[in-house]
C-alpha cells in the first residue's frame, strides 16, 4: 500500500463526508434565510444574529460553528464574531448569482431520501417513475437549475439561436417541453410578451407548481399543459427542452415528434447537462455531480417508461448528435453556448 495515495485518498474523504454532513446544515441555512441575514448583519457574535433572525442561540451557534468549519462562513476569534465574504455570500445568499448553490444541497438531500427505492431497483432493473420519487425533488430539481437559466437563457441562450430574438420579439410560437415547475417558461413568458409560450410535462404536481409559480406574474401569453413528449399538439416555431431530453423514455421518438411539430423554418434548442464524450473525459468534479444524480433520478426515471432508453445525464454531444440527426431525422445540430454546468444545442429540422 502506498502511503501517501492513502492519506490523498483520505484527505479527500474527509472534505467530501464534511460536504455530506452539511447537508441538512445548508439546507436550515437556506431555509431560514441566515445566510442572507448574516450577509446584512455584517460580523456579529451568535448572541446578536439569534436575536436578528429569532432562533435559538445555543443551535445557531452550533451552526455557526460548522459552517466556520466548512469555510462558508468566516470566523474571528479575537471578536468571537462571525461573517460572511463577498465570495461567500455570492454563493450561499445572493439568490440572484448565478453560482448560488444552496439548492444543491436539497437535490443531493432528496437522493438520499429516494435510496431505498434506488437500491431495490437495482435488483430488478425496473424504473422508477419521477412522480414516485420523493416530493421535494422536483422543487429541489427546479431550484438548482433556477440560476443557471435566470443568467444565461434570455441573456445568451436565445440570443444565440439563429434568429432566435428577432422571431422571439416578432411574435413565435413556442413549446417548452418536459418544463418541470415551469421556470423556464415563465422566464420566457415574460421576457417576449408578443410570443405565445406553453409549458408541458407529464407531472401532474409539477404542472400545478408551474402554475402556481405563474399565477402571481398573471401572463396572458403562458399557459402550462399534462402531456408527455411524444404527446403535444399544435405546430411551433421554437420547442425548448431544458435538462429533460436524457430522462425521457425514448427520447428518439420524443425528437421525432419535436420535428413534426416545428415547421421547416422552426428551431429546437436542447439543454443538456454539460459533458464529454466518454467517462474518462467525465470523471471530474461536474461530472461526478451529474453521474450521481443520473444514478438517483435520470436513469430510473427513463428506465420507468417506454423503450427505456436511459441515455444518462453523461451522454455527451456526439451521442446527442446521432439521436437528433441520425436516428430523429434533424437535418443539423450545432453547440451554440455552454457553461460549466450545461451545454446547449439548436437542432434544425
Ligand atoms: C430534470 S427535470 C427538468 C425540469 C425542467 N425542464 C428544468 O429544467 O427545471 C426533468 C423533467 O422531465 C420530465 N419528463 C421526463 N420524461 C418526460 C416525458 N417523456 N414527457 C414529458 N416530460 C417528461 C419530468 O417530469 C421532469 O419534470
Amino acid at each position: 500500500m502506498d502511503e501517501n495515495e492513502l492519506n490523498a485518498l483520505l484527505g479527500q474523504l474527509l472534505q467530501d463526508l464534511g460536504g455530506a454532513f452539511s447537508v441538512p446544515l445548508v439546507q436550515i441555512g437556506e431555509r431560514l434565510g441566515l445566510y442572507e441575514m448574516l450577509t446584512d448583519a455584517g460580523p456579529c457574535t451568535a448572541q446578536e444574529l439569534a436575536q436578528k433572525a429569532d432562533v435559538n442561540e445555543r443551535y445557531l451557534r452550533e451552526w455557526l460553528s460548522a459552517q466556520a468549519a466548512s469555510k462558508y462562513i468566516g470566523y474571528d476569534p479575537e471578536s468571537d464574531t462571525f461573517f460572511m465574504t463577498a465570495e461567500q455570500s455570492y454563493v450561499f445568499a445572493d439568490r440572484s448569482s448565478p453560482v448560488y448553490m444552496a439548492p444543491g444541497f436539497s437535490a443531493a438531500a432528496a437522493f438520499a431520501q429516494n435510496e431505498p427505492l434506488v437500491r431495490e431497483a437495482f435488483k430488478t432493473g425496473q424504473g422508477i417513475p419521477w412522480g414516485s420519487q420523493t416530493t421535494c425533488l422536483a422543487c429541489a430539481v427546479a431550484q438548482f437549475f433556477r440560476p443557471g437559466y435566470e443568467n444565461h437563457l434570455l441573456q445568451a441562450w436565445l440570443p444565440a439561436l439563429e434568429g432566435g430574438l428577432e422571431k422571439l420579439q416578432s411574435g413565435a410560437n413556442v413549446a417548452d417541453i418536459g418544463c418541470g415547475h415551469g421556470l423556464t417558461t415563465t422566464m420566457m413568458a415574460k421576457g417576449f410578451p408578443n410570443s405565445q409560450f406553453l409549458g408541458v410535462d407529464f407531472h401532474e404536481p409539477s404542472i400545478e407548481a408551474a402554475r402556481e409559480h405563474a399565477a402571481p406574474l398573471a401572463l396572458g401569453n403562458l399557459k402550462f399543459d399534462i402531456s408527455s413528449a411524444n404527446a403535444v399538439s399544435g405546430g411551433f416555431d421554437l420547442v425548448t427542452i431544458f435538462d429533460c431530453l436524457h430522462d425521457m423514455g425514448d427520447p428518439v421518438a420524443a425528437m421525432r415528434h419535436v420535428k413534426e411539430m416545428l415547421g421547416a423554418e422552426g428551431v429546437c434548442m436542447i439543454v443538456e447537462p454539460m459533458a464529454g464524450d466518454s467517462l474518462a473525459e467525465n470523471l471530474n468534479p461536474v461530472g461526478r455531480l451529474y453521474y450521481s444524480g443520473s444514478t438517483m433520478v435520470c436513469v430510473p426515471t427513463s428506465l420507468a417508461q417506454e423503450t427505456g432508453a436511459a441515455l444518462g445525464a453523461q451522454a455527451g454531444e456526439k451521442r446527442l448528435r446521432q439521436l437528433i440527426v441520425e436516428e430523429a431525422g434533424f437535418s443539423s445540430l450545432r453547440r451554440i453556448a455552454e457553461t460549466p454546468f450545461n451545454m446547449v444545442l439548436e437542432a434544425k429540422p
